[in-house]
């Protein structure tokens, strides 16, 4: 028997394109299923940060047009591969709408064409499965930016024979953002306007291609049990929450893996100093002290010296971090560490107290990678108060760098940080601190007990550290449930089908 052939479609894809967390699953998951016999092949937009990664990129023979917004737009398609895999990586080039500064946006704002950008790389993948006569069976397609793919099979758009047999999934890594355009962008997507209906792409009068995908794929998938859960209901549904019930158990929650090849203390090459489980004190010593000196911190290796790397937005809690801030400047010795872009006024907060409290609060504006890994090594805790995690990487990255996470308890952040709870604690499986109050009391408990145990009960908190730094969070058991996953999907006969 041949093997399985997925294609991934997405629009970021680590190390080519990334804005976020979805980067990081596009470019691991691949290969994680590869080592599990899969045949995998990938669609990526053809960005200026993928012709400028350094990767080698070769053209093929295709070469494309289509008929868009009253135009015929012409496409290339290019091929690379993700580093030490067999992965293929088909580009789709079209300068004009991809050789921008940005993915989805520039320092002015969204861009205004992102409707006709993304519904034109979706037909532009249907047209290339067919040219490159891949033999594929399974078209994974990852958010609102690939949610188009399952209706274009399910309408048989172009007419191509693959689409007979092959079937689709749709990953949702953050339903907030559900890529809404006004309804007079549905010709772009090419689709009759007998599915602009409240059922299939319509939404409050819009056109929205996170529930195109959502109604259309055969199985949908998201990135952890507990957020699979909660988006079932109004207050994380974001609107699409009958929908979402309506799927049943063709709605599935699988937790996002570590790529512990770039993700490791052992091994990483932007710490000062390497560590592992048995010697993390002295390796995260060295890291502390350069991370207390680069952000112009006071070096002192007893401060609890607490990190933070996220996208500046809402989401992350940004509204309980400031004022608490604010509240903590002057009356604590612990330290701050945060990296972070986004919303202008989160940033404009964030500079005015690291002015202020120099020696206590240090805040980068930018996005390093280089930066983020120094942060998960060398702070003592890593913060992520999340209103919301569909799963959230930065908890698993510091689990593993020995800075134990201090969380809301929400979506992923539940299934994969135990907490300091009496129970967990006296059987030795604690590995950070959750609250469940949203609030910013319910923030600061769970930081001053994380303090309490860090500056008073030394064994304990080494316990809940190197319970962290045990856990394996590799791709491995992900990749085995969404193998699991393929497997059903393929074996139901359509979208009526209860499995
Ligand atoms: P989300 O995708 O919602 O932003 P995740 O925790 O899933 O959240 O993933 C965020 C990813 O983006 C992580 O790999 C994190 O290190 C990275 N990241 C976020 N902000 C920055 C930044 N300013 N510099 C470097 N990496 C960042
Ligand atoms: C989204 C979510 C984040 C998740 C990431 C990858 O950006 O906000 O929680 O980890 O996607 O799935």
């Amino acid at each position: 028997m041949n093997s399985l052939h997925v294609a991934t479609i997405s629009s970021e894809m680590v190390p080519l394109a990334k804005t976020g967390g979805l980067g990081d699953v596009c470019g691991a998951l691949p290969i994680a299923l590869e080592q599990n016999g899969v045949r995998c092949s990938s669609f990526l937009p053809a960005y200026r940060s993928v012709l400028q990664s350094g990767l080698p990129i070769e053209p093929t023979q295709h070469a494309f047009t289509i008929h868009i917004a009253g135009r015929y737009v012409a496409c290339r398609i290019l091929k690379t591969r993700l580093p030490n895999s067999l992965v293929d990586v088909y580009l789709i080039d079209q300068p004009q709408y991809f050789d921008r500064d940005g993915l989805y946006a520039n320092r002015q704002g969204e861009y205004r064409d992102n409707c006709e950008r993304f519904s034109f790389f979706c037909r532009s993948v249907i047209e290339a499965i067919d040219q490159l006569q891949l033999d594929i069976d399974i078209v994974h397609c990852h958010d609102w930016q690939a949610g188009l793919i399952p209706a274009y099979i399910h309408a048989r758009l172009g007419n191509f024979p693959w689409m007979e047999q092959v079937k689709s999934i749709m990953t949702i890594h953050n339903l907030a953002y559900q890529g809404r355009f006004w309804h007079l962008d549905m010709p772009l997507t090419g689709l009759d306007w007998q599915y602009f209906n409240w059922q299939q792409m319509e939404f409050h009068g819009e056109l929205n291609l996170m529930k195109t995908g959502i109604v259309f794929a055969d199985t949908v998938t998201t990135v952890s049990p507990t957020y699979a859960s909660e988006i079932r209901l109004p207050a994380y549904g974001c609107g699409l929450e009958d929908i979402l019930r309506s799927r049943g158990e063709s709605l599935v929650g699988i937790v996002n893996g570590v790529d512990y090849t770039q993700w490791n203390p052992e091994t990483d090459k932007h710490l000062p100093a390497n560590y592992s489980v048995a010697n993390w004190r002295e390796g995260k010593g060295v890291c502390k002290e350069r991370l207390q000196q680069e952000f112009g911190l006071t070096v002192n290796p007893d401060t609890p010296l607490i990190g933070i790397v996220s996208r500046l937005a809402d989401q992350k809690g940004w509204d309980l971090i400031i004022p608490l801030l604010l509240r903590w400047m002057d009356e604590r010795e612990a330290q701050w560490v945060i990296l972070g872009t986004g919303d202008a006024r989160y940033e404009k907060q964030l500079q005015q107290l690291a002015a202020e409290y120099p020696r206590k609060l240090g805040v980068r504006l930018e996005f390093s990678e280089e930066v983020a890994h120094q942060i998960e090594a060398g702070c003592d805790m890593f913060l992520m108060p999340s209103r919301y995690e569909p799963c959230g990487l930065n908890q698993l990255y510091s689990l593993k760098y020995g800075s134990v996470p201090i969380v809301h308890s929400t979506g992923g952040l539940v299934d994969t940080v135990r907490d300091a709870s009496v129970e967990n604690l006296s059987l030795g499986s604690a590995t950070g601190f959750r609250f469940g109050d949203y609030s910013i009391a319910g923030l600061e408990q769970a930081l001053q007990l994380a303090i309490d145990f860090y500056l008073q009960n030394k064994p304990q908190w080494a316990q809940i550290v190197e319970g962290g730094m045990r856990d394996d969070w590799s791709w491995a058991h992900s990749a085995t449930q969404y193998m699991e996953v393929f497997h059903k999907t393929i074996q139901c006969e359509s979208l009526s089908d209860s499995c």
